[in-house]
Formats: C-alpha cells, structure tokens, sequence
C-alpha cells in the first residue's frame, strides 16, 4: 500500500490513533487525553482537554527554538513600492504589543474582535494578537461595502474594530475608515473603541473617546503573553455565504485547527520550517486565514503577504517577479488569477525573466482548475500543478494531490483524491450512494476530522440544520462532481445558490436581497452565468412594480450602483436587464437553473414543472443574444 492509502485509511479506520499522533506537532501547555469526543455526535470535538494557545505555536515557540532571526513574513507591496521584511523575533514584538493595546481597550479571552483590513502587516499582526489573548478575531475581507461590515458587526458583536485609513487597489486608494463610519452608523451593535492604520497615502479623521491611532497606541503598549485556552475555545469568526441573503459565522477552534494546519503543510504542500510559502490571496478569505497566517507560521516558514494582482502590478510578470525575489517554493492561489496572467501574455514570455529555481510547486483553488488553465500553466512552468477542493467551513483541503505524502498523476480536471481525515462519497438526490462515474451531491461521513468548522456563530441549530440533517452521518458540502474509477474527484460545481466570482464566494439570494429592496422592483433573479476570466459572474433579471414608467436603462444602472454600494465591487454584477416575467414552477418556485443553462447554451430539458413555457422562451435573447 501507498504511502497515501495507508494514511488515508488510518485516519478514517482509527481516526483517534491518526490525529493523536499528528497533534504532537504542536505544543500543549496540557496535552488532550480525549482525541476525540464523539459524547455529542454528530457533533464532534478534538483534543477536547487539552489547553494551548495558537499564537504560542505560531510564534513563540519558533523564537524560543532559534528561528527568532528567520523571516517569519515578508510584505510585497507593488501598489506602494515597499517591501517590508519581519523575523519571528519582530513578529513577536509587534502581536505581543498589540494584544497589548486590545487589552487596554477591554479586550480579553472569548470578546470579539473585527478586523477590516487591506493586506498590510498590521493585518496579520491583530489576528495574532487576538489568538494570544484568547479574543476570537472576524476578518471581514476589505472589498465588502458597509453594509456587509454592519451586518457582520452586529452578528459578531466586537468590542474593538481593527481598520486602516485605506486600501490601494491597483492604483486607486480606496479610503476604509467612512465605510467604517458608516457601518457603525448602520449597526445596532455599539462599537467601544476602533484602532486605525493611518497609510501614508490618506489620513484618516478620528473620532474623538472612540478611535486610536495605530502607532500611537503601540508606542504606549507593554507586551502581553500568551493566555492559555481550551482546545475547543473559538479561534475566529469567518462569514461565507451561503443560500440565505445573511452570511454566516464559520466559527472555527484553536487545537484542532492548529493540528490540521500544521499537518497539512508539509504533507499536502510539501513546505517545511525554513522555506517560503505563498499564497496569493486576500486575509479576508479562508485561503488567508488557513495558507498566509496559520500554516506557514504554525509550521516556523516564512510567509509572503501580497498585496497587488497577477496582472496590472505593473505586469503580468508580477508572479514570477515574487517568486524569484522571495524564493518561493510554492504557490497557492485561484485559477482566474492564471487566467489573468494567461489572457496578457498568453506565450508567457515574462517567465524568462526570473529565476525560478526555488519553485517547485503550484497550488490552485478556489473554483475549479479548468482544463485548458492547467495545461497552460504545467506546460509553461514545468512544476506540478495541483488543483484542489475545500471551502470556508473545512478550512483546509478535502481532495488535493499530497505532494509531501505520495503525490500522484494529476488528471486535467480532478482535484485529485480526498485528503487524510476526509471520507467523501457521492450521493444521489435521494440519499443512495451511487458507483464511480456517477454524477451527485458529494458529502463527507463524519467526523470530519481536526480543522473544520465547529459551529455557527449565534445559532449553534444552524450548523445541524444546514449541514448534518440532509443525510444522517454525512456533512453536505454544497458542491455536485464524481469519482472516476481510478478514485479520483471531479467537483463540478455548487448545487445551491452559492457563485464563485474570480475566486470570491457570493451568494445569489444575498444579492436578490438587495435588489430586491430597491423601490421600483416587484421580483427578480440572479444567477451566476459562466465568465472566461472570473469563471463566473451575476445576471440579474428584474420585473418591475406594476405602473413604474421611469426608464429601464436608468433602474438598471441604479442597480448595478446598488449592489456595488451594498456588498461592495467585488460582486462584480455588471449585467441587469428588466423583463416582463420570471419563468416559474407551478408552485411558485423561480427557474433559475433553466436560465443558467441558457446563458451558459447549455442543453438542458424544460422541466415539466413550468407553470409558464413562453416565459422562458422569450428570456432567451436576454439571456443569450447571440
Ligand atoms: N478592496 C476594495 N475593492 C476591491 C478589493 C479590495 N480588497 N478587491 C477587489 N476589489 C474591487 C476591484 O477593484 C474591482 O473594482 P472595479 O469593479 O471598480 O474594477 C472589483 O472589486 C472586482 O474585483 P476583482 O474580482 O478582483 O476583479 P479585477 O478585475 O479587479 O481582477 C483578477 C481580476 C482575476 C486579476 C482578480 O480577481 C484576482 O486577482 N483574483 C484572484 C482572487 C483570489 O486570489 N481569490 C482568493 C481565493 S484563493
Ligand atoms: P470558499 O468557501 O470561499 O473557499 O468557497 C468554497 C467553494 O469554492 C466550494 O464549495 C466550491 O464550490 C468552490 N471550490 C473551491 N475550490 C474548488 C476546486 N478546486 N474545484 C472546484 N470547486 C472549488
């Protein structure tokens, strides 16, 4: 047997057996005797007696074994012109001071802290800061508008918001602190204090009694240590979108976490302490929370925190430059930022202007590798190039090729074979497991292992509800594919309203929602149509109230300028078209589906649940012109 099957098969036969062994990659100020604590189920625990801290491990204990003068993050700034390099030793001084200052604003172990931030140090420097106090940090991603900040201020319910004065987007500066102001505004949840980064590009104006500047409260700060939490004790907050116009809260546990990061990294990434990793992502998605902060310091190597694009910082050169600037051994980022890159130098001419000898691996995730970008990107780097599978609630990979482990043939479209700790199986709609080459829901028994969501902030029913109920035993993941018969997996793609826009997870209804609540719209729908570049993109069909006679073309725009003002640009809704009717089930439901497939020229049956055939007909040079 594989060194990957043995593994596999361990961690599901005696995943006791499996993870205890792996959680001595951490340290423990009380080593868990319960592995796991399944007294609950199908609700499960790991490590559930044990006592740590996560920004001990992360940090601390990688001071105190001699990589205090190692590169513990290094700051790529193209839309500044600063690169910034910190050790573990200066991490600690800057997250020990900071926990400093969140102490003197109220904070302590289990407060909540939101931290809205563009990819700067300080960012990384907070959520530490939070883990060594034991506070749970939110890290709402700064592309989200205010109101998507408001919503997630009154769920999380922080003691401190953590922002910057601004975001550089290319070469726009995108100023944070008035939609700050205006979230606070819009939330009922009062906010004591704000701690703001005031960037040389813009000064922020603060408001007096409730916000501190950044430095200046560092300068008056004394470090503070490390406060011993329960395994189980939440981490952090994530909200991700899901079928409901409300995100949720992925809430996520220290020692589990800690334990699966720290196993990941060298067995799926093949990254070990002392080497560099990167992944080009945002910290206010999962990818950044799990492969910029946690793993790579979890495991003592050297982060890179990006802050620019594939293409446009100044070139299309601007992956290869990182790389070979920096030494980067691996790269982990989504499919449409090679996309990006292929759509501008589609020879890929700019590779040969940097050594790339250090590099050795490319990650990709976050939507599905399409074939074509795969074999554009192995052809041209001459690496491994793996696609893998996870989401916001499983915090690290389901399915990956485990380069460290055993790697494998990769096959163009698979995201290769489910990750130790990961049982995944294919079902159908009603709940049969169905044989290899069978297209279904794709669901993972339980328990899933360390790592994964434990919970849903401010509703403890909703993490059952939504993920556990559908098929007793299993946990749903959202996403449809197939196992081929050599065991490799093939997802899709979701199954529910969830889109990916340029590896950004939205929800559809969420921005129904707003639409919605636009005054001159009596329904409408939004689907996630295919996009070359961001794999997919929101249309938005709307009826409009009986007797409004304003101009279509104006209440579209309006629309469009509605969402971005809402959820923020990243929504990247572009498209709304006012329609007579929606095409619709007898029993009311909107046929989304029928329109996806339209847009997309897609075959697909009309399901002879419709209530109004010509409806959808008629959507049809709507939905696809040409
Ligand atoms: N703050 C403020 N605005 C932001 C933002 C942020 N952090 N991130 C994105 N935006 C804005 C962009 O400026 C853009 O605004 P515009 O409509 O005014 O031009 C809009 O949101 C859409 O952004 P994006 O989807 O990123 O599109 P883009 O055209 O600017 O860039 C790519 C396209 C492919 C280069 C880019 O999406 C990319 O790098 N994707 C990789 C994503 C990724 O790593 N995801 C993490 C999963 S691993
Ligand atoms: P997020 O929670 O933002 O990480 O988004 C998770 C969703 O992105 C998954 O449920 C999938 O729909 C999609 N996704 C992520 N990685 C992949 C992949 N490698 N292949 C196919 N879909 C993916």
């Amino acid at each position: 047997m594989g060194a990957y099957r043995d593994a596999w098969q361990r961690s599901v036969e005696n995943p006791t057996a499996f993870w205890g062994e792996a959680a001595e990659l951490i340290s423990w100020y009380e080593k868990p005797s319960v592995i796991l604590d399944d007294s609950a189920a199908p609700r499960y625990s790991w490590f559930a007696d044990g006592v740590m801290n996560t920004c001990y491990n992360a940090i601390d204990r990688h001071v105190e074994s001699g990589r205090a003068d190692q590169l513990a993050l290094v700051y790529d700034s193209p839309v500044t012109g600063v690169i910034r390099r910190l050790t573990y030793a200066e991490l600690l001084h800057d997250v020990s001071h900071f926990a400093g200052v969140l102490r003197g604003l109220g904070v302590n172990k289990g407060d909540r802290v939101v931290i809205y931030m563009p990819m700067i140090p300080e960012a990384v420097v907070a959520m530490l800061a939070c883990a060594r106090l034991g506070a749970i940090h939110s890290v709402v991603f700064g592309g989200f508008a205010a109101h998507e900040l408001a919503q997630r201020i009154d769920d999380a319910q922080p003691t401190v918001v953590v922002t910057a004065s601004c975001g550089i987007e290319v070469n726009r500066v995108i100023s944070y602190k008035p939609l700050l102001d205006a979230a606070l505004e819009e939330a009922t949840h009062p906010v004591a204090h704000c701690v703001i980064v005031q960037r040389p590009e813009e000064t922020a104006t603060l408001v007096q009694g409730r916000d501190v500047a950044w430095s200046e409260a560092m300068s008056a700060a004394s470090a503070v240590d490390c406060v011993p939490v329960a395994a189980t004790d939440p981490l952090y907050i994530l909200y991700t979108s899901g079928s409901t116009g409300r995100p949720k809260g992925v809430v996520r546990d220290n020692g589990g976490h800690a334990v699966a990061l720290r196993w990941s990294l060298p067995n799926i990434y093949d990254t070990h302490p002392g080497q560099v990793f990167w992944a080009a992502s945002d910290v206010g998605w999962v990818v950044g929370h799990s492969y910029i902060v946690y793993a790579p310091l979890l495991t003592g190597a050297t982060t890179i925190l990006y802050e620019g694009k594939p293409v446009g910082t100044p070139d299309a050169g601007a992956y290869w430059r990182v790389i070979a600037e920096h030494g980067v051994r691996t790269l982990f980022t989504a499919p449409t930022g090679f996309r990006a890159v292929k759509r501008e130098d589609p020879t890929g001419s700019f590779v040969s202007r940097y050594d790339l000898s250090e590099f050795k691996y490319l990650f990709l995730a976050g939507e599905r590798l399409d074939p074509e970008t795969f074999t554009w990107a192995s052809d041209l780097l001459k690496v491994p190039v793996t696609d893998h599978w996870w989401q916001t609630e499983t915090g690290w990979p389901i399915a990956a090729n485990l380069m460290g482990l055993e790697p494998m043939p990769a096959k163009a479209g698979s995201a290769t074979m489910p990750v130790p700790g990961f049982d995944v199986r294919i079902f159908d709609e009603a709940g049969v497991e169905v044989p290899a080459g069978t297209e279904g829901l794709i669901l993972v028994k339980t328990p899933l292992p360390p790592g994964c969501m434990t919970g849903v902030w401010g509703d403890d029913s909703k993490f059952e509800e939504i993920y556990l109920s559908q098929n007793p035993g299993y946990y749903l993941t959202g996403d449809g594919g197939h196992f081929d018969t050599d065991g490799y997996l093939f997802v899709m793609g979701r199954v529910d309203d969830v889109i990916n826009v340029a590896g950004h997870r939205l929800s559809t209804g969420e921005i129904e929602e707003i639409i919605a609540g636009h005054p001159d719209v009596a329904e409408c729908a939004v689907i996630g149509v295919a996009d070359e570049l961001k794999g997919q993109i929101p249309r938005a069909l709307v009826v409009l109230k009986a007797g409004v006679t304003r101009d279509h073309a104006t209440i579209e725009s309006e629309l469009v300028e509605r969402v971005r003002g809402q959820l923020g640009a990243v929504a990247s809704l572009r498209q709304v078209n006012v329609v007579d009717a929606l095409p619709k089930t007898r029993s009311g439901k909107i046929l989304r589906k029928s329109m996806r497939a339209i847009a997309d020229g897609v075959e697909m049956a009309v399901p002879s649940t419709i209530d109004n055939p010509a409806t959808l007909e008629n959507l049809r040079p709507v939905l696809r012109p040409n």
